[in-house]
């Protein structure tokens, strides 16, 4: 409450200039030229109402993703047997909201039912299977999803394919055969290839960059590339080298999108880590806004800790997302919205701002407050019940960022 008296009265005495006032992720991206900013979601979390509340908030959420039921295990069970329940009950949500829903995924080699792993197929007999799977899900989505991701991580690392059931059988023609029966089913709905570890660049993107030209050529249409950005803090690369990966594919004239993103922390947390964490989302958004409005829209593997895949997938690691498990936003979620240019304050206020708000006696490169009492870079200084630091260390300058946070940036 300081903290807001303080700034209210330094704007009112004109040493301020308004400073920009609460915005979430997905207002924050549609400013900044993006279609979305989105989260994936998963049917069991739904039954939680405080995480509902927030799925619901779309200032933060303009866009969802089923985490597991539109995949071949849950929709396609047993062979000719349908079931959409499950990616209905998300489908409806998103409807009730105003948000958008990108559909995930139908072709992909892990949660495939065993009468796929296990059947004794021939090129011809797969082929029909998978063109039934995909014309039946797509159809039955038909109107309802801005994108499917109709495969889904068919790449090695080295950039070669992925050994799978498809793959072994059909042969790489598998893909093009996809995307194919997807654009009959829908023609309105944009298709996408999407990976992992596409972000470096290198071989893996080579790849998929192949594979979007293979689809192309076969006079089939492709409309984007999913880039899921599952990442460990720290090797996210910076914010240019991931524009340059992003212009390599739009060059071949297909959309991009982040359509997993989560930051992943070996566990315990600290300052530091959380702090990186910040930077590393930033970077990740930063690159979609410069790309835009190529790079259509950013999406979180889950928006809180507490429902991430993380945990049970990387022993040690976990913290990933940008709501902690007791859904308290983290550095994270301001270092998303500075990526997407909403954390600002004005250049030209400078002066003031550092004279009203900040002291200068201190510089920090830990997040943590300091025994002076100021908060270093990306550390809270102020909001609504806020009782630490109000001061930011040189040369940060606290910004508000909505009444109940204020951040050093
Ligand atoms: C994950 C889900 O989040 C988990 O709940 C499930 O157990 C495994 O799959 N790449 C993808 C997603 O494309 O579908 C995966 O989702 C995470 C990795």
């Amino acid at each position: 409450m300081v903290q807001l008296r303080l700034v209210a009265a330094a704007v009112a005495a004109g040493l301020l200039p308004t400073v920009t006032s609460a915005i979430g992720l997905h207002e924050a991206a549609l400013a900044a030229g993006l279609e979305y900013f989105g989260s994936a979601t998963d049917n069991g979390e739904l039954s939680d109402s405080a995480y509902l509340t927030q799925l619901d908030n779309t200032a933060d959420f303009g866009q969802i993703t089923p985490g597991n039921s539109q995949k071949w295990d849950s929709t396609e069970p047993s062979q000719g047997s349908f079931s959409f329940t499950n990616g209905d009950v998300i489908a409806d949500l998103a409807d009730s909201n105003g948000q958008y829903l990108r559909c995930h995924t139908l072709v992909w080699h892990n949660q495939l039912p065993s009468w796929v792993t296990s059947g004794s197929w021939t090129n011809a007999t797969l082929t029909a299977a998978l063109r039934n799977h995909i014309t039946n899900v797509v159809t039955h989505y038909k109107g309802r999803c801005i994108h499917w991701d109709v495969v889904n991580e068919a790449l090695n690392e080295d950039g070669t394919y992925r050994t799978n059931i498809f793959y072994t059988t059909i042969g790489e023609s598998y893909i093009p055969i996809a995307f194919a029966a997807a654009a009959a089913a829908d023609p309105d709905v944009k298709l996408y290839y999407n990976d992992y570890n596409l972000e470096y660049g290198g071989s893996k993107a080579a790849g998929a960059q192949r594979i979007v030209q293979l689809v192309q050529n076969a006079g089939v249409k492709i409309d984007g590339v999913g880039l899921q950005a599952h990442f460990e803090v720290g090797t996210v690369p910076s914010r240019s080298s991931l524009v340059s990966v992003l212009n390599g594919f739009i060059a071949l004239g297909v959309e991009v999108a982040y359509t997993e993103a989560d930051v992943r922390i070996q566990l315990p947390t600290s300052a530091t880590t959380l702090a990186q964490q910040a930077v590393d989302f930033g970077n990740l958004v930063g690159s979609c806004v410069d790309t835009a409005p190529d790079c259509v829209g950013f999406t979180i593997w889950d928006w809180t800790d507490k429902y991430s895949w993380v945990p049970s997938t990387f022993s040690g690691y976990g913290a990933a997302l940008p709501w902690d498990e007791n859904y308290v936003k983290k550095p994270a979620y301001n270092g998303l919205l500075a990526g997407l240019g909403a954390a600002t304050s004005s250049s030209a206020s400078a002066t003031a701002t550092s004279t009203t708000l900040t002291t200068t006696t201190t510089t920090s490169s830990s997040a943590t407050s300091t025994s002076t009492g100021t908060a270093a870079h990306w550390g809270q200084c102020g909001g609504n019940g806020w009782t630490g630091p109000t001061a930011c260390a040189s040369p940060w300058t606290c910004t508000v960022i909505n009444a109940w946070y204020s951040q050093c940036l």
